[in-house]
């Protein structure tokens, strides 16, 4: 039997994009998403190619409906990336503890369950404080966490609960922090503006973004590919990464990206987020094989080339 590769929210941004990644690869790939709706895969591929990949509708809170999913499609690898971004979780926070958490201990019984050894999964910078509680230069991957927002606590608990899994069941993990991604199907939760300003300057329009500050950015096609890597090459541990990368203001994407459309303007306000401006991706560079990391030059054109 081939190796089937699980990912969770196959049909939000990351998910397009790793799905998109496992079939270029001839991988097979099985999404889970409580939404039927294609828009960001139909961004990344054709009706043709999305034929090769298995689609299942269904809702992560459900441990039952997870568990016969691993089972019914002899799940290998798993990709977990479904979650309620923060304003879906600052407005309905149980059912983003539902999904956050809950959905990811259902997730974590599963693989245990089916005697799987190893997955991976997403959690975020968002689970680091802001920058006043650091001191300067990148935060280490094991810099203490400090989450201001509720998204970012449901997100410490995941991590928490993959070392008790890995202490307790010897299943081991991956965990990536993406900070800022960017790139075609990024069209929701908090850091979506600099996406949406590359697709408003394809079309000739003008775009604010609504916070500024320093921040890193990943391109998403590179994070799709790391969470591959990451399902690939077991850890021996509970390991939670950083992603690294330059640490850029929110002013220089705004430049940048009128330096490729000019005559649109783009502008940020000068509020800045609660997490730290960056953090290092040294332990992902100890970990894995490759770190992806295509410039943002090259990212931010090739991304308003594709909304083009
Ligand atoms: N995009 C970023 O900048 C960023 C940064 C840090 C961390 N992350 C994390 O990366 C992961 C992917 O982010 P994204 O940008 O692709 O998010 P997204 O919002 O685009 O996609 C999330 C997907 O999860 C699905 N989902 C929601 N509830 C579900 C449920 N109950 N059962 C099954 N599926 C459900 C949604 O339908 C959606 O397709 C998330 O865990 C997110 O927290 C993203």
């Amino acid at each position: 039997m081939a190796d089937t590769y699980l990912v969770t929210g196959g049909l939000g941004c990351l998910g397009a994009w790793t799905l998109h990644i496992l079939q270029r690869a001839g991988k097979r790939a099985l999404s889970f998403d409580l939404s039927d709706n294609r828009q960001r895969l139909d961004l990344l591929m054709s009706p043709d190619e999305q034929a090769d990949i298995t689609f299942v509708q269904g809702d992560l809170t459900d441990a039952r409906q997870i568990r016969s999913v691993f089972e019914q499609h002899a799940v290998t690898h798993v990709i977990h990336l479904a979650a309620l971004q923060v304003p879906f979780c600052r407005a309905d926070p149980p059912l983003g503890a539902a999904v956050n958490v809950v959905g990811t201990v259902n997730l974590f019984e599963a693989a245990r369950q089916t005697q799987l050894s190893h997955l991976t999964m997403a959690s975020s910078v968002a689970v680091y404080g802001p920058p006043e509680l650091y001191g300067p230069g990148l935060l280490p991957a094991d810099a203490p966490v400090a989450p201001r927002t509720l998204y970012g606590v449901y997100k410490v608990a995941n991590e928490l609960t993959a070392q008790v899994y890995w202490q307790e069941y010897a299943l081991s993990s991956t965990v990536l922090r993406p900070y800022t991604v960017y790139g075609l199907g990024r069209d929701q939760g908090l850091t979506s503006d600099p996406t949406r300003a590359m697709a408003a300057a394809a079309r000739g329009e003008n775009f604010h973004i609504h916070f500024g500050g320093a921040m890193q950015f990943h391109f998403a096609a590179d994070v799709a590919r790391q969470f591959v890597l990451a399902a690939e090459q077991p850890s021996g541990g509970a390991l939670a990464c950083n992603l690294g990368g330059p640490v850029v203001s929110v002013a220089e994407v705004a430049r940048l990206i009128m330096a490729l459309r000019p005559g649109v303007q783009v502008t940020c306000a000068e509020t800045t987020l609660p997490f730290p401006a960056g953090c290092d991706g040294d332990a992902l560079h100890r970990h894995a094989d490759v770190v992806y990391a295509t410039p943002l030059t090259e990212g931010i054109a090739a991304t308003i080339a594709a909304f083009s």
